[in-house]
């Protein structure tokens, strides 16, 4: 068994197969990384760079820790202080990057389409670590991983996507993600954050009431409001929509179930999640976060030609 794709540009191109491969292979190395020695010798003569034209802290942090402790060599690239603000296009950055002998590109990058476009000129293998408001691949698989983790399987659970759907590459990719393990997906936010034809186009549900999503699901997964994506207004101010469309334990406790609270970070405490809700026995987030080294460790071994592992 190996992954069907040779670059993860994303969860459209992946079949069911592929993700439930990536999900055995990070189950063996959450094992490993509940050892004293984390590490493991796999990727050891493997250069990996991580290339960030956008700012991150959970992406970047996890995928460095992922490829060291598959003894990989890293190199870490950030545009602010590149010759990128010199004029330097995005193919020639890559190929000189690539002429000192790396053997794996991942990149985050604010253009959509980014990493699909470099997949065209380079030969090595990349994984999208975020591209604009298309697509987040790893983030969809760990959260997956995650909500598989608590309540023992995906098929058949319901999650409702919250918030900023419009401008969120996390909401896109979870979409695919939990509709190819076969979860029913609702999304809800003000109408003016879902884009039109949701419905059709990727077979989710669409409500612009957040307590009824959330008494229908049985998982929540709470988005960010990206005001960076936004050229104009789309709600009035953040206090009017954290009044509509807030997360707290007010709402929660009027469900009278539990629901598991997502979020993929980072977190607009009191906007679209109120403090005593992210930090509560319901909130996954930080088991999210600590999955995320084991999915990226699966995804960049797979990727870098392996097999799933012997177990
Ligand atoms: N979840 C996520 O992508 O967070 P960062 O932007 O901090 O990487």
């Amino acid at each position: 068994m190996s992954l069907s794709v040779k670059h993860l540009l994303g969860i459209r191109d992946l079949e069911r197969q592929d993700i439930e491969l990536v999900f055995q292979t990070a189950d063996q190395f959450k094992e490993v990384l509940q050892r004293p020695i984390k590490k493991v010798p796999t990727l050891r003569d493997t250069t990996i760079v991580n290339l960030f034209f956008e700012n991150s802290t959970r992406t970047r942090i996890s995928f460095e820790l992922a490829e060291k402790r598959l003894s990989a060599d890293v190199v870490n690239f950030s545009a602010s202080g590149s010759s990128v603000s010199k004029g330097e296009t995005l193919i020639d950055t890559v190929n000189n990057i690539l002429s000192m002998k790396v053997d794996m590109v991942v990149m985050r990058h604010s253009a959509s389409g980014a990493p699909h476009f470099l997949s065209q000129h380079i030969n090595v293998p990349i994984v999208n670590a975020g591209d604009g408001i298309n697509e987040h691949p790893t983030q969809a698989l760990l959260d997956a991983f995650s909500i598989r983790e608590k309540l023992g399987s995906i098929q058949g659970k319901k999650v409702a996507i919250c918030g900023d759907i419009m401008h969120s590459r996390v909401a896109l990719s979870n979409i695919y993600c939990l509709k190819k393990l076969g979860a029913e997906v609702t999304v809800v936010g003000p109408p003016t954050l879902i884009p039109k034809h949701m419905e059709a186009a990727l077979g989710v549900n669409v409500t612009y009431n957040i307590r009824e999503a959330l008494a229908w699901a049985d998982v929540a997964n709470v988005l960010r409001i990206q005001l960076e994506r936004q050229n104009t207004p789309l709600f009035s101010s953040l206090r009017e929509y954290s009044l509509a469309y807030g997360v707290n334990r007010r709402l929660l406790d009027s469900l009278q179930k539990d629901i598991v609270i997502m979020h993929p970070g980072p977190i607009n405490r009191g906007v679209e999640l109120s403090s005593d809700v992210a930090d509560s026995g319901q909130s996954i987030i930080l088991n999210q976060v600590e999955n995320g080294v084991a999915v990226r460790m699966a995804v960049l071994y797979l990727l870098a030609g392996h097999q799933q592992l012997a177990n």
